[in-house]
């Protein structure tokens, strides 16, 4: 599994699109055997990973999207602008991440790391707000 992320992202993604990566490795998925690895980019450059750990109560199972959200929201970190998921095959993010995604920033970017394809192309990038149009959120 390749570890390195394509050339041509700006700097700070290629970090990102590394720790997704890494995290990866990391999956606790003995049941799906569906590896996913995650990372949150920071306004600041902060980057915190996360990976899919599931549990035999099938429904416990948390994604690496949320796994890396609450790392950063742990540290005291809630300014995402960017969020990297690295697995093989799309579409993701599942629903509930999109939702839970959208709590932090609505229009943050996601890179849809699917390692399936030509490791060295650039992964997808789309807006959280076009996955998840009229996303709920409380006004505070
Ligand atoms: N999974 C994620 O980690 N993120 C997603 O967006 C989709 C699904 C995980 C949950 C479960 O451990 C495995 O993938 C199979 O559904």
């Amino acid at each position: 599994m390749p570890d390195s992320p394509p050339a041509s992202l700006p700097p700070q993604w290629k970090d990102l699109v590394a720790a997704s990566r890494d995290a990866r490795s990391q999956a606790y998925a003995p049941y799906s055997e569906f590896a996913v690895g995650a990372a949150v980019l920071t306004k600041a450059g902060s980057i915190f990973p996360g990976c899919n750990v599931e549990n035999a109560s099938y429904g416990l199972t948390i994604c690496a999207e949320r796994t890396a959200v609450c790392a950063a929201i742990a540290a005291g970190r809630q300014d995402i602008v960017a969020v990297c998921i690295s697995l093989t095959g799309t579409p993701v993010p599942c629903g509930t991440c999109r939702q839970f995604l959208y709590e932090f920033n609505p229009s943050m970017t996601v890179l849809i790391d699917d390692l399936s394809t030509d490791n060295d192309a650039a992964p997808e990038t789309v807006l959280l707000s076009d996955l998840l149009p009229r996303g709920f959120r409380l006004e505070r």
